[in-house]
């Protein structure tokens, strides 16, 4: 059933576990996702990025995983991920997300506070919860997100922050980027800790790809209830759809055939992910 972020993220947090929120493309991508969810029976986050809007009809979107969400037997919510424009914030709550995250992170604190609270106030209104981040996560190898500074979160920053904007999940940087790291990865787990105890509400962390299972799994001990996970699952299909086509009889193939090999060959990595935020 579809169910409210909010709700899910403060059981996953008071059981000390984490969902996943994979950001999805298509109906294979929302297929995937859903099914590898119910194979493990652990709930999942749909997220849909701001930047699709120009390709993805964002309410048929909307329609087709509510609908999706309502015939399957784990919790599934709808999120609008990375938005940095009040107009799609506002189609995304009208669509039915359940969830947006409202970016401001290139801005200074204190406009990125008050633009945060804005849309904080009108999500509120709708009943939608709001994802807001401080710091910034930086832009690694492989990834489509916008260019980030990679700037570490402040945790008292953090604190007044929540405080200022009622934001109902953070996301922390910590050291994660968007994308394949391009040289070792250096996640301040230490950081986590304080962030942790300065800030009460749910903790997101992004730039799940490349992560070291290791250091996925310590986080959600330390308090992370949400992953965000993007460029591992893309790579997965786009890695198998060249491999296909260098084939010389699946390249011939029917489009449906090829669709259906590429949801399976997300299916793995979502899997991994999932069973890393268990806490089972
Ligand atoms: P990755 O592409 O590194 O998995 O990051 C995903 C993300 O943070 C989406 O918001
Ligand atoms: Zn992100
Ligand atoms: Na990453």
């Amino acid at each position: 059933m579809l169910v409210n972020t909010k709700d899910m993220l403060l059981k996953a947090k008071h059981e000390k576990y984490a969902i996943a929120a994979f950001n999805v493309y298509n109906l294979e991508t929302v297929q995937a996702a859903i099914r590898v969810s119910e194979q493990l029976q652990h709930p999942v986050i749909i997220a849909l990025g701001e930047r699709y809007f120009g390709t993805v009809d964002v309410e048929g979107f909307a329609s087709l995983v509510k609908t999706l969400a309502a015939k399957s037997s784990v919790p599934v919510a709808l999120h609008l991920d990375h938005a940095y424009e009040k107009e799609s914030i506002i189609r995304a709550i009208r669509a039915g997300f359940t969830s947006v995250m409202y970016d401001g992170s290139k801005f200074d604190l204190e406009n990125n506070t008050r633009l945060t609270k804005d849309i904080t106030e009108i999500a509120h209104m709708a009943g939608v919860s709001v994802e807001a981040e401080i710091g910034s996560v930086a832009l690694g190898a492989f990834s489509d997100e916008e260019e980030g500074a990679g700037t570490l979160t402040d945790p008292k920053e953090a604190r007044k922050f929540v405080e200022e904007t009622g934001v109902d999940f953070l996301a922390a940087a910590i050291g994660t980027v968007h994308g394949m790291y391009k040289g070792e990865p250096n996640i301040r787990l230490d950081l986590l800790d304080e962030i942790r105890e300065m800030v009460d509400v749910p903790l997101v962390l992004h730039g799940a790809s490349g992560t070291p299972e290791e250091i996925i799994k310590e986080s959600v001990a330390r308090g992370i209830c949400k992953i965000n996970v993007n460029t591992e699952v893309s790579l997965a299909a786009t890695r198998h759809l060249d491999e296909m086509f260098k084939n010389e009889e699946r390249k011939n193939a029917h489009l449906s055939t090829i669709m259906a090999d590429m949801q399976q060959s997300m299916e793995p990595v979502m899997e991994k992910f999932t069973k890393l935020l268990m806490n089972k």
